[in-house]
């Protein structure tokens, strides 16, 4: 395999080298002190997220929703729902981050609507084989009177895919199909309208001078229309999930079942995003599109070539163990999966429906040491970043009561499952004691309770503590972009006779080292720091390297 992505194989768009800050508007900032986060909350944020350095922002949805996922239910993908602000709010939102210099993505769900959205109610007032059913998989039950769902397909939240429904008359009558929750159907992407209507909705926001667009489930749009029982249809929906060792047995299985299944990855599915790309590339070149579609890596380009879309999330940096062979082994294959097209990599640490990454290497001081170093072993890989928002806070996981909990993962999985509330928490902004700054009406009930003892996690305090990971998120940011090396497209590993440590080369002078040892080493290579992650001592003997460490070293 290639270690190397050269300067011509690394495109020069803004998107290929982009720290990209993902917003999660209900938990990002209150700007109308009703206790919810909204987007005068993110405009209110803008000038912190150009002093942190990123070049975009995504948004998670926003949109008229009944908020049974969190937004990723749609019932109207062109709007902005009233909880969230206006639509005036969000052209506003657009110019001023354009002001900054910081670039607007936006979340695309087309995979499913929400059940109140207009079609899905026309959908149950209609008869079987109508039009309007023919927009999501509407089938006749199994079984002598349809009792029995159609096939043997599992929701990714749990339990069955198909939910029955009760006919116009009151009579118990056909199944719609919902990879998700029993409020997501999900789309038909054979039929004519589905398609016209997303191109739509890109066209709506690009028109607000959006910049890109982040695809959810962008793997899943096509299904195999015979609507075939599945051998293993627990392990296919749960093939999603971020809790397995990218390098483990089981997750290479996993990973190799969805490629042109049943549900996910379909090669037809680039058909949808070939039309996409036309219409994108019309708005000028500089639009992206980030697709979410955890694949097999040999599967990947597809999704990135010239005539499709833009960048695919990198997901093994959200599961990937704090071991230096393990990482050596995933960056190698994430570069590789991608470079054969051209396309940049990306890597995520975390995002809204993982652990965040201090809590998943350890948690308290020891998941903070791994975390810090983590992140600078991914700020200085060729490609993007994907910062999820509170991890350049360092923060950990929130343990939520149960009583308290909203993830629908929570309740279709009676429980099973914590689901993913814990890393949702609204951020703190200031002060000792919830609300912590995110709103100003002080006795609000948040959506989710935040901790007692985030006083020192608060944007407020790390800003003036120059050993924040809020400092180092800035240090590291800038440095990406100002150090010849760094913005380089040139990458190669070194070879370090210590399986402990991870250590690569960024154009002609930078070096990177990550100490994964839980001691201090003697560095391998010498030259002046640019950056710590930890500590570091600089004697006569030359540099030592503290544990779960990672330097970047100007030679
Ligand atoms: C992926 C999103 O990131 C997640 O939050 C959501 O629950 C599912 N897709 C369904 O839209």
């Amino acid at each position: 395999m290639s270690d190397r992505l050269t300067d011509s194989e690394q495109s020069q768009t803004w998107w290929s080298r982009a720290a990209v800050y993902q917003i999660y508007p209900r938990s990002f900032r209150d700007g109308n002190a009703d206790g919810l986060g909204d987007l005068r909350g993110v405009i209110e944020g803008l000038p912190y997220l150009a002093s942190l350095g990123v070049d975009a922002v995504w948004l998670s949805p926003f949109y008229p929703s009944p908020q049974k996922d969190a937004g990723y239910d749609v019932s109207d993908p062109r709007a902005v729902d009233p909880m969230f602000g206006t639509l005036n709010d969000f052209a506003e939102l657009v110019e001023q981050a354009h002001e900054r210099g910081v670039r607007v993505i936006v979340d695309i769900v087309p995979n499913h609507v929400s059940a109140s959205h207009p079609w899905f109610v026309e959908a149950l007032n209609s008869p079987a084989d109508s039009q309007a059913r023919r927009r999501f998989h509407f089938l006749d039950g199994r079984g002598e009177s349809g009792e029995q769902p159609p096939n043997n397909w599992e929701s990714i939240f749990g339990g069955s895919a198909w939910t029955r429904v009760k006919e116009p008359n009151g009579s118990w009558g056909q199944w719609y199909l919902h990879l998700f929750d029993s409020t997501q159907p999900d789309l038909n992407w054979d039929n004519e309208e589905v398609r016209v209507d997303a191109l739509n909705t890109l066209r709506f926001w690009l028109e607000l001078g959006v910049d890109g667009f982040r695809v959810d489930v962008a793997l899943g749009l096509a299904k195999d229309m015979t609507y075939p029982d599945l051998i293993d249809p627990i392990g296919m929906s749960q093939s999603l999930r971020f809790d397995l060792d990218p390098t483990s047995e089981e997750a290479a299985q996993r990973r190799a079942g969805l490629a042109n299944s049943a549900l996910f990855d379909r090669d037809e599915v680039q058909d949808i995003y070939r039309e996409w790309r036309a219409l994108m590339n019309s708005y000028g070149n500089d639009k992206m599109a980030v697709v979410e579609a955890w694949v097999p890596p040999e599967r990947a380009s597809r999704y990135v070539s010239e005539d499709t879309l833009h960048q695919i999330f990198g997901f093994d940096f959200l599961v990937v163990p704090w071991d230096a062979q393990v990482m050596r082994d995933v960056i190698s294959r994430a570069v590789e999966a991608v470079s054969v097209v051209s396309a940049p990599p990306t890597w995520a640490m975390s995002n809204h429906d993982s652990p965040r990454v201090v809590t998943r290497l350890g948690d308290g001081d020891l998941g903070l040491a791994r975390a810090r170093a983590l992140a600078l072993v991914a700020h200085a890989l060729p490609g993007s970043i994907y910062v999820y928002q509170g991890e350049e806070l360092g923060l950990s996981d929130v343990e939520i009561p149960d009583s308290a909990r909203q993830d629908p993962v929570w309740f279709r999985s009676s429980g099973q499952q914590k689901g993913r509330d814990g890393g949702r928490v609204p951020l703190p902004w200031s002060g000792s004691v919830p609300p912590y700054g995110f709103t100003d009406r002080t006795d609000a009930q948040l959506w989710l309770p935040q901790p007692d003892g985030w006083a020192s996690a608060t944007i407020e305090a790390q800003d003036i503590d120059p050993m924040s990971t809020l400092n180092l998120y800035r240090a590291s940011l800038a440095l990406r972009k100002s150090h010849p090396g760094l913005a380089s497209g040139e990458f190669a590993f070194i070879e370090i006779d210590d399986p402990g440590l991870l250590a690569f080369q960024r154009g002609a002078d930078v070096v990177v080292i990550a100490n994964t040892h839980p001691h201090w080493v003697e560095s391998p290579r010498s030259g002046m720091v640019l950056l710590a992650s930890g500590p570091i001592e600089v004697g006569d003997n030359g540099l030592r390297i503290g544990p779960d460490t990672t330097v970047w070293l100007q030679t």
